[in-house]
């Protein structure tokens, strides 16, 4: 989902940046001096092996700025960086990113509350963004798109339904439809010929922790998706490149239809397929019930080499 307009509903605008420090060096036999010299003339300095901690957040921070060293709308890195980033994510385990289920971000709501989503950030440049999502159960990350983008999601704990979408290749664009009342329900507000296109699905299915991280692309891998916490869970995304309103990467949400909810003229699918495809429809702004919540990150630190 969009970052950028993700956090345009916050309530707390706390962010994490990029320590300017260099990375942790453990050495073995230190010198508190700083005296190269200071074991004497006869005590010469020994090979020193330093030994550089790298943590797994780290280790991700490096691999995306090598996965995404070259970005852009519809840029897909090559198989075997994709390959890298995945080995990468699946290492990474709740307590590398500062997260244990007890936290406050994961508890239900008072009753008759939409659970809130927290979006703990971690890095955005022009090239890539970084960032975690925190779900309640219940939570749910409406149905939004990825223009042009390339985005791996590693689920750290928990169960999450994900339902995801792609264009049907040339299939049609924005049609205005015509409701078939008799299929379903539809809304009285949907009946006025919207303009819908036509979606197939790619994933609707329960993601158990650990499992795989998912990878969706610019046209393929389910680039629309809506995220549905289970039970309390936590999400991490990297997102190459970012969401951008300048460079015309908006967050766009979606309805979703049945595919028996609508007739377009020309278009039709076997029986068998029906229930594989849908109509989505832009909302056109941001859901009012989805409610997400900016916090600062406060696990291990990132650094930039
Ligand atoms: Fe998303």
């Amino acid at each position: 989902m969009g970052i950028e307009t993700s956090v345009a509903n916050k309530e707390e605008e706390e962010f994490c940046e990029l320590e300017k420090e260099e990375n942790q060096i453990l050495d073995p036999y230190p010198n508190p001096k700083g005296n190269k010299n200071s074991r004497g003339k006869k005590g010469r300095r020994r090979n020193v092996k330093k030994m550089v901690v790298v943590s797994p957040l780290q280790k991700l921070y490096d691999t995306c700025k090598e996965v995404f060293e070259v970005s852009g709308r519809g840029i897909v890195p090559s198989p075997d960086k994709i390959e890298k980033m995945k080995a990468v994510l699946d290492d990474i385990k709740p307590e590398d990113v500062g997260l244990s289920q007890e936290m406050p971000y994961f508890q239900s709501p008072a009753s008759g509350r939409t659970p809130a989503i927290t979006y703990l950030h971690l890095h955005e440049c022009d090239k890539f963004s970084m960032g975690i999502f925190c779900f309640p159960p219940s939570g749910v990350i409406p149905l939004h798109n990825h223009p042009g983008m390339t985005v791996l999601s590693k689920l750290l704990f928990g169960t999450m339904h994900i339902k995801s979408y792609d264009w049907v290749v040339d299939g049609p664009r924005n049609e205005s439809a015509v409701a078939n009342s008799s299929e379903g329900e539809v809304k009285q507000s949907d009946i006025q010929q919207p303009q819908v296109r036509l979606a197939k699905v790619k994933i609707d299915s329960n993601f158990i922790a650990p499992c795989d991280p998912t990878i969706l692309y610019p046209a393929d891998g389910g680039n629309m998706h809506c995220f549905t916490a289970v039970t309390a869970c936590a999400v991490l995304d990297v997102l190459g490149p970012p969401y951008s309103d300048p460079e015309g990467r908006h967050c766009t949400y979606y309805f979703d239809f049945p595919f028996g909810n609508f007739s377009v003229d020309g278009v039709s699918v076997s029986e068998e397929e029906r229930e594989s495809h849908a109509w989505l429809q832009d909302r056109g702004k941001q859901p009012e019930e989805f409610a997400i919540v900016g916090k600062l990150y406060r696990g291990p630190k990132m650094v930039d080499n």
